[in-house]
């Protein structure tokens, strides 16, 4: 028999799709050879698929490949990716990539793939919808309203007012579905509002709008082993903007993120992988996860954003975290594939959330 033929799908046509491809190409570069042929799967920007040939996988941006796929790579149908590979490790990121859309058409095709089905990867892109599952198992997230376009639009100064009674200054608006902070604001007076919630409403008809935390960011990651998850060291973050910016993010030299934590104590730690651990399971996250909160000062920890998948840059908060447990990104990423295969391959329909 052959060896597994592992698509890297990457790509794609959210916001993300840049962070997807630094990802993608991570992945592509430490898939472990002896295991696993690799095959470079780019989506682009309307969703088509391509099998590319290796050397684009090194091109800068989404556009350097899109400019050059007639030609150099091969298009395939939708239905035609089961004939080109044996499983999907999902590297695209946002909208269609991480939130049920891409896990769908897998599952119609029946090709295993990272991370979770597509209820819970929903569940993972929309903030709103898990933050009341979160609730309801107790755990500790932001005060929160939604804002829905039209009634923005209709009744503005009423919801400002109505915003201000309920949190105070500052707050935070955001896009309910999002990621790599795109569309975040921190809202001090009117006109910042003004600009959250155009800023937010590019990316969704529905604005969430959270209380503003004051305190430590942290970052969990949580990879799942004979079926139990397990969380890896945490990572403490201190950003160098207002906020952990898009710029903070990904731009070398921006942020310091400490791994294990510098300033959260132990017990804090513990009681954080803990909560996040309970995040994972209550949203159903299979294979592996992300969980992001806040340490406030108060000491209380609030989980602010579970991610049903990661960015997987070399600087990542996953191979960060991996590295601490003592596994090379070859090794994480072997890692992965395997416990996804097996996961998949007990399941009973489409992978319950
Ligand atoms: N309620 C809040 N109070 C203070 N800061 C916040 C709040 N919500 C978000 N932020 C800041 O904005 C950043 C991005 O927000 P959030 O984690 O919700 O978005 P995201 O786009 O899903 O991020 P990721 O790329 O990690 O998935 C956070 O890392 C934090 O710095
Ligand atoms: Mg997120």
């Amino acid at each position: 028999m052959g060896k597994i033929r592992v698509g890297i799908i990457f790509g794609g046509m959210s916001s993300e799709k840049e962070v997807s491809l630094n990802s993608g190409r991570n992945v592509y570069d430490n898939l472990d050879r002896e295991k696993y042929e690799g095959i470079p799967v780019f989506m682009d920007d309307k969703g088509g698929l391509w099998i590319l040939p290796w050397q684009l996988v090194s091109q800068n941006t989404t556009i350097d490949i899109s400019e050059q796929l007639d030609g150099a790579a091969r298009r395939i149908s939708y239905e035609g990716l089961k004939d080109e590979i044996d499983f999907a490790f999902i590297s695209l990121h946002g909208k269609y990539g991480d939130d049920g859309c891409i896990q769908g058409l897998l599952e119609l095709q029946g090709i295993p793939y990272t991370g979770p089905g597509v209820l819970a990867s929903a569940l993972g892109m929309d903030k709103h919808i898990q933050q009341k599952i979160l609730k309801a198992h107790g755990i500790g997230v932001p005060e929160s309203t939604v804002v829905r376009e039209e009634e923005w639009r209709q009744n503005g100064k009423d919801v400002e007012k109505r915003l201000i009674d309920s949190f105070g200054i500052p707050f935070v608006t955001k896009p309910t579905r999002e990621g790599s902070s795109i569309g975040v604001t921190i809202v001090r007076d009117s006109s910042s509002l003004e600009q959250g919630m155009t800023e937010a409403l590019k990316w969704d008809t529905a604005v969430l709008v959270e209380e503003y935390l004051d305190g430590t960011e942290f970052s969990c990651i949580i990879l799942e082993e004979n079926g139990k998850p397990l969380p890896l060291a945490l990572t403490e973050i201190h950003p160098q903007s207002e906020f952990y910016t898009y710029d903070d993010k990904y731009m070398p030299g921006r942020c310091r993120k400490f791994t294990p934590p510098k300033n959260i104590p132990a017990d804090v730690v513990e009681h954080i992988k803990k909560e996040a651990v309970r995040a994972f399971k209550a949203l159903g996250f299979k294979s592996y996860g992300r969980i992001d909160g806040f340490v406030l000062k108060d000491g209380r920890v609030l989980i602010t954003d579970p991610n049903s998948s990661s960015g997987m840059a070399p600087s990542s908060f996953f191979f960060e975290q991996a590295a601490c447990a003592g596994m090379l990104p070859s090794m994480m990423i072997s890692r992965l594939i395997e416990t996804s295969l097996q996961i998949h391959s007990e399941k009973k329909g489409p992978l319950e959330g």
